[in-house]
């Protein structure tokens, strides 16, 4: 297999001893022994004295399960695919306390409660008491950029308005249990509507009341796992930006969701100095705009090791000017290479939701929204935040543009040579900061998750072609196959490596025979007959929430992980006997 013998390849260019596993402890006995935490040291990660480097899936739902097997099975399940790490969320907000299921925190008439009962934070509890008993590291999400209800400025009687904002809430009358979507947990927008005056998203970033109210929660979440050595790092929020489900204000720009950073990079770094702050933003880039952190910075003295990796003297910020003469000269390739294969290259993109004639590729010169900073977020400014002890960007093709389509490549090698494109700017661009870069999230839908997908906020249907009225339930369903997800996932991965990145994160774990619940994210489904009719006997048929890019072939994403692993992570058949 083409996949598997460049694999072969990597792994022989890498001999670095650098995974570690945390301490396997027996009986659930924690180990507070200070060396285990995970460290930055310049450029890199550090554990125990070794270079420490991760590759993780997420699982957000884990502490949402109904049973502390089913975290254990789970989290076990997770650890035998190859991967070290896990990325969850830790907040679970609720305006109204919920009958049955898991929550975090509700706000009610101004003030915030906390639920630390065994339905509340310790559920939390078990989730990093058994990662650690398997050896896994946990990335701490602490809030989530998207949150939508139907209140929200949606359109409700548009049926495509399903598929845009979640089916739960629009069309289908809360029939999908809350939690079943990553976007459905609370975030920004709970805090805004409980408690903005003013019904703006980016209230969260700029309104004291509110940056209070979440400096109060993560002051809760923090201290209780400050002393913990399986955090991996604190993840600030999940893909924080200017605009959500609700409005963002006129004024809002990059630079309010930097300070933002800035202010709780700050009070999470002052609580728990034994871990690392991420951010947890997409990586998008502003070029061009005025910056408050960023200072170019001298090369860093202990440039990435991996094989590979070319040490550039001097990185400079990007520019509008690079990008559009890297991928000009990327484009010249291809076409001349299509030119000796004799193919044409002018397929139409399906998946193509940005440009769908060649006119209109030829035409357009923009960078793309990646790299204009109309999303809100200046990552090189957010990275350069001094508390900030790693950067971090995410890989999600279905919901993103990262640049012009190549007329010369068929739409799925777009879509791969675009993500290994953003790859490679962004582990050339961590050089800037003398940090150590990760992948925090990478997903690509599979057609078999077309019906479960839902977007976090688009506003335009992302499938369409231009002149299609975009997806719905009647449309062919446009993603990629099972095998192509395979292929990108194996190929990000190795450039990820190559590129001297020090962890990478999936997006997401998908896992079955779980503890059924009504009312809860596992909720036996109507007409399943395994289901007891004696409420209080657990049945376990049922599957983990999927938001589209729950993977539904653990069997070749645990042999691409094992793969890339071997020279990544090269100690992973000591797991367990640490
Ligand atoms: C968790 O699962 C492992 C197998 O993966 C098992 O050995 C262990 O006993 C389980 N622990 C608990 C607390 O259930
Ligand atoms: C919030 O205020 C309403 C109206 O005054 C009251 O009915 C409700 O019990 C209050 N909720 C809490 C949690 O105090
Ligand atoms: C939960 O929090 C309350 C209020 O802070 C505290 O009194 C109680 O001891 C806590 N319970 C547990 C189990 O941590
Ligand atoms: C809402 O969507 C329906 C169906 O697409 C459309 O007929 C109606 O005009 C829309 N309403 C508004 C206010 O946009
Ligand atoms: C901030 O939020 C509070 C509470 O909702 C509100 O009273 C205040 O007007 C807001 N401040 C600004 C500047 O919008
Ligand atoms: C946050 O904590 C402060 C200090 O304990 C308190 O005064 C304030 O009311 C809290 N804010 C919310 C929204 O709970
Ligand atoms: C999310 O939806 C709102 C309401 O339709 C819209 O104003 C906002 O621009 C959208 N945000 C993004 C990032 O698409
Ligand atoms: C947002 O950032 C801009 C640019 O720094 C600043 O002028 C503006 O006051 C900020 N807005 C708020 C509400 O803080
Ligand atoms: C497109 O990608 C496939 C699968 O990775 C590969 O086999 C094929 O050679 C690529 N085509 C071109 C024109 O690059
Ligand atoms: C909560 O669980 C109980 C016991 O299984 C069940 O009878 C009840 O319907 C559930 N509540 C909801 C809202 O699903
Ligand atoms: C169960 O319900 C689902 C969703 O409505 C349906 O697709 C499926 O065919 C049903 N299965 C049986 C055995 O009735
Ligand atoms: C995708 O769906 C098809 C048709 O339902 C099924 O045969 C196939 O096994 C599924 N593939 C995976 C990887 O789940």
């Amino acid at each position: 297999m083409r996949v598997l013998s460049s694999l072969t390849l990597l792994v022989s260019l890498l001999s670095l001893n650098v995974f570690a596993r945390s301490t396997t402890t027996v009986n659930g006995k924690r180990n507070n022994d200070k060396n285990h935490f995970v460290k930055q040291q310049g450029t890199q990660l550090m554990v125990n004295g070794s270079e420490f480097k991760y590759l993780g899936t997420t699982a957000y739902w884990l502490s949402s399960l109904n049973s502390d097997e089913d975290i254990n099975a789970t989290l076990g399940n997770i650890s035998q695919a190859g991967f070290n790490a896990v990325r969850t969320w830790a907040f679970n907000d609720v305006d109204t306390i919920p009958e049955n299921g898991t929550w975090f925190q509700t706000i009610q008439n101004g003030t915030a409660i906390i639920n630390n009962g065994t339905n509340g934070l310790q559920k939390l509890d078990k989730v990093m008491e058994l990662a650690q008993n398997h050896g896994i590291y946990v990335l701490l999400s602490l809030t989530n950029n998207w949150n939508p209800r139907p209140t929200d400025n949606i359109n409700v009687t548009d049926p495509l308005n399903a598929f845009r904002f979640g089916t739960r809430d629009v069309l289908t009358n809360n029939s999908l249990p809350r939690g079943a979507l990553s976007n459905d947990y609370g975030g920004m927008d709970f805090y805004v509507r409980q408690l903005g005056g003013t019904q703006e998203h980016d209230q969260f970033f700029t309104n004291q009341t509110l940056i209070d109210a979440f400096k109060n929660y993560t002051t809760h979440i923090v201290t209780r796992y400050a002393n913990h050595p399986n955090v991996l790092a604190w993840e600030l929020a999940n893909d924080p930006r200017c605009n959500s489900s609700i409005n963002a204000s006129v004024g809002c720009v990059a630079q309010n969701v930097t300070r933002w950073h800035s202010t709780l990079a700050q009070h999470v770094s002052n609580l728990d100095p034994n871990h690392i702050v991420a951010t947890g933003h997409q990586g998008f880039f502003c070029t061009g705009c005025p910056k408050l952190f960023f200072r170019q910075a001298p090369p860093s003295p202990r440039p990435s090791p991996a094989a590979g990796t070319r040490r550039s003297a001097r990185v400079m910020p990007l520019t509008r000017e690079r990008i559009l003469k890297e991928r000009r000269e990327a484009f010249k390739k291809t076409r001349a290479l299509a030119k000796k294969s004799g193919q044409s290259g002018e397929g139409i993109r399906i998946r193509g939701r940005w440009v769908s004639t060649p006119t209109r590729r030829q035409q357009d010169v923009g960078m793309g929204s990646a790299f204009d900073g109309s999303a809100g977020v200046d990552s090189e400014d957010i990275n350069s935040i001094p508390q900030i002890g790693m950067t971090s960007f995410m890989l999600f093709p279905d919901q993103n543009s990262y640049g012009t389509d190549d007329p010369n490549l068929p739409p799925f090698n777009n879509t791969v040579e675009q993500g290994l494109q953003w790859i490679k700017t962004h582990t050339d661009s961590s050089r800037l900061f003398g940090k150590p870069v990760t992948m925090s999230g990478m997903g690509l839908v599979a057609q078999n998750n077309t019906q479960a997908f839902v977007p976090f906020n688009s506003t335009v249907a992302p499938f369409a072609g231009d002149s299609s009225p975009a997806f719905g339930p009647t449309q062919q369903q446009p993603f990629a196959s099972q095998d192509q997800v395979n292929d990108a996932f194996s190929q990000w991965l190795q450039a990820g490596v190559l590129g001297g990145i020090q962890g990478m994160i999936q997006y997401q774990w998908s896992q079955t025979g779980l503890t059924t619940q009504p009312g809860t994210v596992i909720s036996p489904i109507s007409n399943d007959t395994t289901t007891s009719p004696v409420s209080n006997v657990p049945t376990r048929s049922g599957v983990s929430p999927n938001d589209g890019y729950g993977n539904q072939d653990v069997g070749a994403l645990s042999q691409i992980v094992q793969q890339v692993g071997q020279g990544f992570v090269p100690d992973q058949n000591t797991q367990g006997t640490a």
